[in-house]
């Protein structure tokens, strides 16, 4: 799991443009990170472990010379992290330089067969192999894009891979398969990269690679082939209508702070998503059986909720199913009859994307909910809806979960009406919900901040907390304890309510904290009997319930009140206090919440 960024300009040098782009793609790994430039015919390399920062301030990043280069941040697959693991690794004379985002999984064999040929290996990575490869097919070839194309073809596994050379020195050479790699398209440069924020602010010009193709980038322009039949591809560039503004910090101290606040606005614009897709979806599961919900992680939580509103709203059964167990849970079972609906911010998570292939494998009808246009699950999906979020550069998720979460909402309405389930009141009731949602959402962050901050102080120091709810809410249970466990590094177990009878509760003793998610819904009375039971065995109750709920007010030692609202949209309002706490827990106990240690933003390997 790594990230790539290439570039090529007319003037200047590109070292300081590869850093700041490589600095926005930290959210992808940050173990360790590299640039290499061709100057005067030769390869500069400058790379070590650490962060981006940290590296620069060492080494200075930005004086390498040189108007075309390459760049990565890496997070380890194979070989821990250190500078000779780091990339860009080069061929035994210097003249190639490679960085790679995947896992080459033939490396092993290659490596032998390329140390009988006595090539010098210095790094522990499978990306080495691929320049030893290209060094090797250029003594056959003396052609070097016919030497990179059957070193590719070669590799086994997931890549995107750039590459420069002392041989082709005014070319960038790039491979894709598995993992995820754009073109950005200049008068006088032109980019490539795993994403197109870093060159955003450069260019809106983009155009995504499939798997199985290169590409050349020059200063004249862009070439794409298939890898197997050397067919060129004529693809024309997407505009990506994101600005660099909307990806930088905005005076927050942390991405995760800027991302949940900004959920009034993106909660708006997911409340917009298109609607002839919303409608193209709902038509594929509304001929539907029944219809699975894959993802994985915050995604996953966001299709436990969904699974309620297809539910109660539309009658339509929906299986929530964590991506990595789709395939062993119900890879028999599925035909040309299945709907899935696969949900993930990024479109490129490797578990995700392994499920949607053996489902296409057996003809089922692929639909999505996704961020990235342009991403691979976008290109492969029946039918797909962006939900809207604009990016999110935090690891942890957060307004892409509410969006998440809002459009499956806007699913479960369209399946309703086409069912005729829903009558004209309870619509009308729904469409209000909607409306107020950005508003209540400002509300919330603004007026609440504050008050979770010192809740975050009563947690920090505790060994375990508990997430109980019911119904609608057990998704946001599930998920403000994935934020504190992988933010907070606060060991947390969440349940639904009704269960924690079967097993958690001989857990509690005297100041164990419970987060109760309860608002005032079916589920409320039993809720209160599940406080009252933890209660009475010494649990601090912390509740999340509406401000005037004096019931539960009486029976919590901490009432965070949350202003009244339609049921059917608390699961989109209660979870931003847990962010929130997350956030602030974090924060208190001297961590750095948006690069959470091990995590990665998009996890592209299995
Ligand atoms: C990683 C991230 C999570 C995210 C999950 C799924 O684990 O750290 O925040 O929820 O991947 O990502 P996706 O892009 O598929 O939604």
């Amino acid at each position: 799991m790594c990230r790539i960024f290439a570039g090529i300009i007319k003037e200047g040098d590109i070292a300081p443009i590869l850093r700041i782009g490589l600095k926005r793609l930290e959210y992808g790994g940050y173990d360790s990170a590299g640039i290499a430039t061709i100057y005067e015919g030769k390869i500069h390399v400058k790379k070590d472990k650490g962060k981006i920062d940290e590296i620069h301030q060492k080494l200075n990043l930005d004086e390498l010379k040189g108007n075309i280069g390459i760049a990565h941040t890496r997070w380890a697959t194979h070989g821990a992290p250190s500078k000779i693991n780091a990339h860009p690794h080069l061929d035994c004379n210097g003249n190639i330089a490679i960085v790679h985002n995947g896992i080459i999984e033939n490396f092993l064999e290659l490596k032998q067969e390329l140390e009988q040929l006595n090539h010098k290996f210095v790094s522990k990575t499978d990306t080495e192999v691929i320049a030893h490869l290209i060094e090797e097919y250029y003594k056959v070839f003396k052609n070097f894009k016919e030497a990179f194309i059957e070193a590719i073809k070669r590799l086994q596994g997931s890549y995107a891979i750039s590459v420069i050379s002392t041989y082709e020195p005014d070319k960038i050479f790039l491979a894709k398969n598995g993992a995820p790699l754009l073109l950005g398209k200049g008068k006088d440069f032109n980019f490539a990269s795993s994403d197109a924020i870093a060159f955003i602010d450069k260019t809106k010009e983009c155009i995504p690679l499939e798997d199985n193709e290169i590409a050349i980038i020059s200063l004249e322009g862009y070439e794409i082939y298939k890898l197997g039949s050397g067919t060129k591809v004529n693809r024309k560039p997407i505009f990506l209508n994101w600005n660099l503004e909307q990806a930088s910090k905005e005076g927050y101290d942390h991405y995760m702070l800027k991302e949940i606040m900004e959920q009034e606005t993106s909660m708006r614009w997911s409340l917009n998503a298109q609607k002839i897709y919303l409608e193209l979806i709902s038509d594929y599961m509304d001929k539907a059986d029944k219809v699975f919900l894959v993802g994985a992680g915050t995604s996953y939580h966001s299709c436990v909720v969904g699974s309620y509103y297809y539910s109660k709203l539309a009658t339509v059964t929906t299986i929530p199913v964590i991506a990595s167990e789709f395939i062993e849970n119900y890879g028999s079972s599925i035909d040309i009859n299945t709907t899935i609906l696969f949900v993930s911010q990024s479109g490129e998570t490797a578990d995700v994307l392994n499920a949607v292939d053996f489902a296409r494998k057996r003809a089922c009808t692929i639909l999505a909910i996704c961020n990235v246009i342009g991403s691979t699950l976008t290109r492969v999906a029946r039918a797909y809806v962006l939900q809207q979020s604009g990016p999110e550069i935090g690891v942890a998720a957060t307004k892409t979960y509410t969006s998440q979460l809002i459009i499956h909402l806007l699913l479960a309405l369209n399946l309703a009406k086409k069912r005729g389930k829903i009558s004209q009141y309870e619509m009308d009731e729904i469409k209000e919900a909607l409306n107020e949602i950005p508003f209540l959402a400002g509300k919330i962050l603004r007026e609440k901040s504050k008050e979770i901050k010192e809740v975050a102080k009563r947690i920090i120091n505790k060994n375990h907390v508990f997430f109980l709810a019911r119904g609608l809410n057990y998704g946001t249970a599930l998920e403000g304890r994935l934020k504190l466990l992988e933010i907070a590094y606060i060991p947390s177990t969440a349940y639904p309510a009704g269960e924690s009878k079967h097993g958690p509760i001989s857990l509690i003793e005297e100041g164990v904290p419970i987060i109760f998610i309860a608002p005032k819904d079916e589920t409320r009375k039993q809720i209160i009997g599940n406080m009252m039971e933890m209660k009475t065995r010494g649990a601090e109750i912390i509740t999340l319930a509406e401000e005037d709920d004096e019931e539960i007010k009486s029976l919590s030692n901490i009432f965070i009140g949350m202003p009244k609202m339609n049921s059917i949209i608390t699961p989109i309002l209660y979870i931003l206090p847990l962010q929130l706490l997350a956030y602030y827990s974090s924060v208190l106990k001297g961590l750095d919440p948006d690069k959470p240690r091990n995590l990665a933003k998009s996890v592209t390997v299995l």
